[in-house]
């Protein structure tokens, strides 16, 4: 996309307000009210077909009487005449729209959307919106909204889905002292989106952190691209979690896909930090716009009272920082300024008789000495002290220490004299917080930033056109035969093209066949239906292991058939699978969903049959790097297994990791053929001893 459009709408010399109304109170003249309120330095051009001033500001009849070039038009009619007013500012030769006017998509008018689209196409226009509040920043002076005021003056720039919230954050960052250069409301996104202007305030001088409200993105990808690619922390409330994905799947990974858990991971990869509230993102926001990251894990605690200090190491383990003692010279240094019932481990306790003296003292030497790599100051009120002067010597300590690229948070607990304190703090770039618990939060929002940010992103693993091709015959003879999905044996040798180590698995059709199969693969063997009808075989009666001999086979074959055709009549039953029965091994599960935002994504977590009960699984888009899946093997709870539990020797790890990198690079190449897939379980063996795909599943896109 051309950027230089992107500054026409957020850095507007020139803004044309096509709807512009007389009647205070309507939209059209709030936001040239707010223009003019904000103290906005450009022009501004007020168009309506019958008025002759608005607000002192003469007022032209449509937008080509206007002399000169116009940056930005506002669009404030009625979405009846929406597009007729967007193809005369094409005409006038205006690049960039902000669309406030409501009752597109949102309202299911997509054809209306379309046809205001198509003419921003055919005129090189781009369009933020519609159905927006519209944008607002703080070094243009530019309140082009009907949102009240610029926000509390800062270096977060916020983009958000709903306007409603835009609102409600604009007045929040004045209570919150939480401060913001931009706002701006994205709508619709029937054109721009969250990649674009994240892409652009990359390189926005006046912005120092980005942070999103997210309800879902439109094209996942470009937005995971775009965030990678940024220098600076984004931040990102993502809301309605909970309905995605609760359509009925048809596999076990799908089943398990929710939004909390493919958008979490989709955040990770992107380098994007997440906040659990509205609350949250204020706070996270404050040390992500003000501070450095976090960039090892040395932090220290400095406190006045032993209470904050337990509550704020409950909340270092919450959060995931480890915390070690000060090493011996940081602590005799410190015992210094403290009396001797003081304490110099971590944290530090001070005492309720520290005064500004040896928080001053405390602070600067602890910030200063190479072993801390980042701070936490507590306070708590108290009669002998006044927190404003603990929190100026705070402030000078760090300051007179000379250390700029370590982070420091503080919490004050107390009363309106600590609340004057921390606002003084904020407002000279220390993050303060009203609990320990926040403060150790956003400390852990600067440590995940530096951790996100430091992964690597290395080469993932490609597959060979010949696995493609085999697949893909595969499929085509399913789809061929009217089938949505794949048999296990056709699924198995998907997996095999890609080099997925699967059970040895062959189709019989007769009791005869399977016997002279089985003695082929030989004994002992598992049994299994084969039936596009039939996907959970298990509950169907259709799987019987440990066959051990000819009479087991022919045994199980019947039994396999009637139980299948009492479970479900009608079912068309192909025959009856002979497999190798694999060694037992530790049951893990990796699948995949066609995410509708992200596309090809994979899961992997603890298998077997209460998978479902666990839930114990982690997903990440595909394609995926060795790094990637490193951490999805950590992130799972009982990662511990995989290190041998309860005497087993440590699992196979190595092929693990290949098997995932492998699965993810499948599902990304059949990407416009697969829709979700199972391997579950694969056993995994000892070190160097591999692993085996007992059971697959793939479940084709519908066309
Ligand atoms: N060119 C320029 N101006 C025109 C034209 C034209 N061709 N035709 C009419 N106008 C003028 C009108 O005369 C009127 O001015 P007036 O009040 O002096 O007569 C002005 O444009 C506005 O038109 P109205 O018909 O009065 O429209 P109204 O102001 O009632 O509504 C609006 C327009 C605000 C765009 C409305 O249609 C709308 O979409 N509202 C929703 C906006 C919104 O909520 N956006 C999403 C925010 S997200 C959230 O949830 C907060």
């Amino acid at each position: 996309m051309d950027q230089t459009i992107l500054n026409n709408l957020l850095q507007p010399k020139s803004v044309a307000i096509v709807g512009a109304s007389t009647q205070p109170g309507k939209i059209g003249y709030t936001v040239i009210e707010n223009l003019l309120k904000g103290g906005y330095q450009g022009k501004i051009y007020p168009i309506n077909p019958t008025a002759s001033e608005i607000l002192n500001l003469p007022v032209f009849p449509n937008i080509s009487a206007v002399p000169g070039d116009i940056d930005l038009a506002v669009i404030t009619v009625p979405v009846k005449l929406a597009c007729q007013v967007i193809e005369e500012c094409g005409q006038k030769g205006i690049k960039a729209l902000s669309v406030i006017t409501s009752g597109f998509s949102e309202v299911g008018r997509q054809d209306l959307e379309q046809e205001m689209l198509d003419i921003a196409r055919h005129y090189g226009m781009r369009i933020l919106g519609p159905n927006i509040v519209g944008t607002l920043s703080n070094s243009d002076k530019l309140n082009a909204s009907f949102a009240p005021f610029l926000p509390f003056p800062g270096k977060a720039t916020l983009i958000t889905q709903s306007g409603a919230l835009l609102i409600a954050m604009d007045a929040i960052t004045y209570t919150r002292k939480v401060g913001f250069d931009k706002m701006i409301s994205i709508g619709n996104m029937a054109d721009i989106n969250f990649a674009d202007l994240i892409t652009w305030l990359d390189t926005d001088d006046h912005t120092s952190c980005i942070c999103l409200y997210i309800e879902g993105l439109k094209d996942g990808r470009r937005f995971i691209e775009a965030s990678r690619n940024t220098k600076k922390p984004i931040i990102a409330l993502k809301a309605g979690v909970s309905a995605h994905g609760a359509a009925a799947a048809a596999s076990h990974t799908g089943s398990l896909a929710g939004a909390v858990k493919v958008y979490g991971a989709a955040f990770q990869q992107a380098g994007v930090v997440q906040a659990s509230d509205l609350n949250n993102l204020f706070d996270r926001t404050l040390a992500l716009s003000l501070q450095p990251p976090l960039r090892k894990e040395n932090l220290l605690i400095i406190t006045n009272g032993g209470g904050v200090g337990v509550l704020a190491t409950d909340a270092a383990e919450r959060y995931g920082i480890p915390l070690k003692f000060a090493p011996e010279d940081v602590q005799s240094e410190l015992k210094k300024h403290m009396p001797d019932y003081g304490s110099a481990k971590n944290p530090v306790d001070l005492t309720g008789m520290a005064g500004n003296d040896w928080y001053y003292k405390s602070v600067k030497f602890a910030f200063a000495h190479p072993w801390t790599d980042g701070l936490v100051v507590l306070y708590c009120e108290t009669a002998i002290t006044n927190p404003v002067e603990i929190a100026q010597a705070v402030k000078k300590a760090i300051d007179d220490s000379g250390v700029k690229d370590r982070p420091v948070v503080v919490s004050m607990v107390g009363g309106t004299r600590c609340d004057e304190a921390m606002q003084w703090l904020v407002e000279n770039g220390i993050p303060a917080y009203p609990t320990p618990d926040q403060a150790m939060n956003s400390m852990a929002a600067l440590r995940e930033y530096n951790n996100i940010r430091l992964m690597n992103t290395g080469e993932v693993e490609s597959c060979g056109p010949k696995s493609s091709r085999i697949a893909r015959e595969i499929i085509a003879k399913a789809r061929a035969d009217g089938r949505s999905s794949l048999t296990e044996i056709e699924a198995k040798k998907v997996f095999a093209a890609y080099r997925l180590p699967v059970a040895e698995t062959n189709l019989s059709r007769s009791e005869e066949e399977a016997v002279e199969l089985a003695t082929k693969t030989g004994f002992p063997i598992v049994m299994k239906v084969v039936s596009p009808d039939i996907i959970h075989k298990s509950d169907a009666g259709g799987v019987k292991v440990n066959i051990k001999d000819e009479a087991g086979i022919r045994s199980a074959y019947q039994a396999i058939l009637k139980s299948c055709k009492t479970y479900k009549p009608d079912a068309d039953i192909r025959g009856i699978a002979v497999q190798e029965m694999a060694p037992l091994g530790t049951e893990v599960i990796v699948g995949s969903i066609n995410d509708p935002t992200f596309g090809p994504t994979i899961m992997f977590g603890l298998g077997g049959i209460f998978v479902e009960v666990l839930k114990d699984v982690t997903f990440r888009v595909a394609p995926v790097n060795k790094e990637l899946v490193r951490q999805m093997i950590n992130e799972i709870h009982s990662v511990a297994i995989l290190a041998g539990a309860r005497g087993e020797s440590p699992r196979d790890r190595a092929a693990l990791e290949d098997l995932l990198c492998r699965y993810a690079g499948m599902v990304y190449d059949l990407c416009d053929e697969v829709a979700e897939t199972d391997a579950n379980p694969v056993l995994v063996y000892g070190e160097g001893e591999g692993l085996k795909v007992v059971d697959a599943r793939i479940i084709l896109k519908k066309k």
